[in-house]
């Protein structure tokens, strides 16, 4: 191994890293090392020190307020002008090949107990359909409504990437063309221990781990995706998160609001159901705008009411932007892009001092993930437009309960019913007024009320029955 690479190593702290360097095969070293090259160890003693050894504080700025955003339905005439204007301009946008897509696929989706890509979960409430396939269809139908191809751009980790590019092989890319997919791969962080120590978890690599949404920026312009953007004249990224299929893929009204308000990074917000859902929170502070997560956001700002009893922080994020790629490209000029690190105590595998492979039962180590929206408070001008929730939002985060798989394909039941019934067709309800049956609609075929009706016109159906499992 390089003798400069070593002295960085050891000058860094983490002189353990190289007690199992004499036994390795050549192929090993060689693999470890160009693992090792990859991290850069003039900053890993700031990120223990900072983040490990100490818990970060939290800054919550003192001048700290909700942050503003137009209103779902508009508030007057102008307004009402502004969204027609917006409508259209997404529209056109669409049309010309401005816009494209891009979902964050790299998290590990452990709280779904999923053992494979989160995209490739079964998410149809009668088929089997995956949370790629809602997205397929709806890009699909996106692009034939609009008459203009969109390209879908997939972030996976390294840990994910092969699974997720044989998934999309083996359902032929739900017939997308093939060269509108792009897959490419986030960066990765190493993870410390609680002493500050980095972790391996063979005797030939470190403990790496994705480097958190925040990422995607940097992975953008390294993986060539951004010039392959700017190549084809793109001028905005539809971004959304893996595990909502109900998100709209690329919705005129808001890619044309964040043009005509010339927002280098834009986002939905939806009011909070309660003070402490799991939703990053729209906020201001020194005129920027950013989110501050729901587990960092204090209970009392949390609670803060308004006269009329309302919260105060009441936008939260269901993590749906638009992102200018001039933005991206000027973050990430230069190859660097430096956006905040969170921590995150996690059970982490690692080889013990007897270099013995161990399995935590207890957190053991620290992550640390940057997130996509810390890129807010860099933004020149931010727009915030509220989403319709049942319309727009249906995570699937958990196996069962709140933000769970089930609870996931009820309202896809539920917004499928809610269209079929604007096109005139009865629904059964429960007593309790809940839809009695369970309702697929492929995405392919509907994306808004409007597809609904034509499919109730194609189909002829009028009614569905009590229980009724339907699929169209
Ligand atoms: C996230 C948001 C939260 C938002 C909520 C809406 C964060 C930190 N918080 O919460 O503000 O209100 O969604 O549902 O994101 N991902 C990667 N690479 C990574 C890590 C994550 O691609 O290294 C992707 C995941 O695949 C997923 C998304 O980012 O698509 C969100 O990650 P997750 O950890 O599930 O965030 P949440 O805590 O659910």
């Amino acid at each position: 191994m390089d003798e400069i690479l070593k002295q960085a190593i050891i000058a860094a702290g983490q002189e353990h890293l190289l007690r199992f360097i004499d036994n390795l095969s050549a192929g090993e070293l060689a693999q470890f090392t160009e693992e090792l090259a990859a991290i850069d160890w003039a900053q890993i003693p700031a990120l223990s020190a900072e983040y490990v050894l100490k818990r970060p504080d939290i800054a919550i700025p003192a001048d700290l307020a909700p942050a503003e955003f137009f209103p779902l339905k508009p508030a007057d005439a102008a307004m009402q002008k502004l969204y027609c204007d917006a409508d259209a301009k997404g529209v056109e946008l669409l049309k010309n090949g401005k816009v494209c897509c891009l979902t964050v696929a790299g998290g590990q989706g452990t709280r779904l107990g999923f053992d494979g890509p989160k995209g490739t979960y079964p998410i149809g409430p009668v088929s089997d359909l995956s949370l790629f396939g809602y997205f397929a269809g709806s890009i699909a139908r996106t692009s034939e409504k609009y008459g203009s191809q969109i390209d879908w751009y997939i972030m996976t980790s390294p840990i994910n990437r092969a699974a997720t590019e044989a998934f999309f092989r083996e359902k032929n890319f739900f017939g997308l063309p093939q060269d509108s997919v792009f897959f490419f791969t986030q960066g990765t962080m190493p993870a410390f221990g609680t002493d500050g120590k980095l972790l391996m978890s063979s005797k030939n690599s470190l403990a790496l781990s994705p480097d958190g949404h925040g990422g995607t920026l940097l992975a953008l312009r390294k993986s060539g995706a951004l010039d392959k953007m700017l190549a084809k004249g793109v001028e905005y990224i539809s971004y959304f998160q893996v595990d909502n299929p109900l998100v709209p893929v690329a919705d005129p009204r808001f890619i044309g609001l964040s043009a005509l308000e010339n927002a280098e990074m834009s986002a939905i917000m939806l009011s909070k159901t309660n003070s402490r859902e799991k939703l990053g929170n729209f906020c201001v502070s020194g005129g920027r705008t950013m989110i501050i997560e729901y587990s960092d956001l204090p209970d009392e700002l949390a609670e803060k009411r308004n006269a009329d009893g309302s919260l105060a922080f009441v936008a939260g994020s269901p993590a749906i932007h638009v992102l200018s790629v001039g933005f991206v490209e000027k973050l990430t000029s230069g190859g660097t892009l430096r956006l905040p690190w969170h921590r995150a105590d996690k059970k982490i595998a690692c080889l013990d001092e007897n270099g013995e492979l161990f399995t935590p039962s207890e957190p053991n180590g620290v992550k640390l993930e940057s997130f996509i929206f810390d890129a807010l408070p860099l933004a020149a001008k931010v727009m915030i437009l509220e989403g319709d929730r049942a319309e727009v939002f249906a995570p699937t985060k958990n196996a069962t309960g709140v933000d769970s798989a089930e609870s996931c394909r009820v309202m896809i039941t539920e917004r499928n019913a809610r269209r079929l019934q604007a096109a005139g067709v009865e629904i059964p309800l429960t007593s309790e007024g809940k839809v009695d049956a369970v309702i697929q609609l492929a995405p392919e075929r509907v994306l808004d009320e409007a597809d609904a009706a034509e499919l109730v016109k194609i189909t002829g159906l009028k009614k569905i029955l009590a229980g009724q499992v339907v699929a169209l």
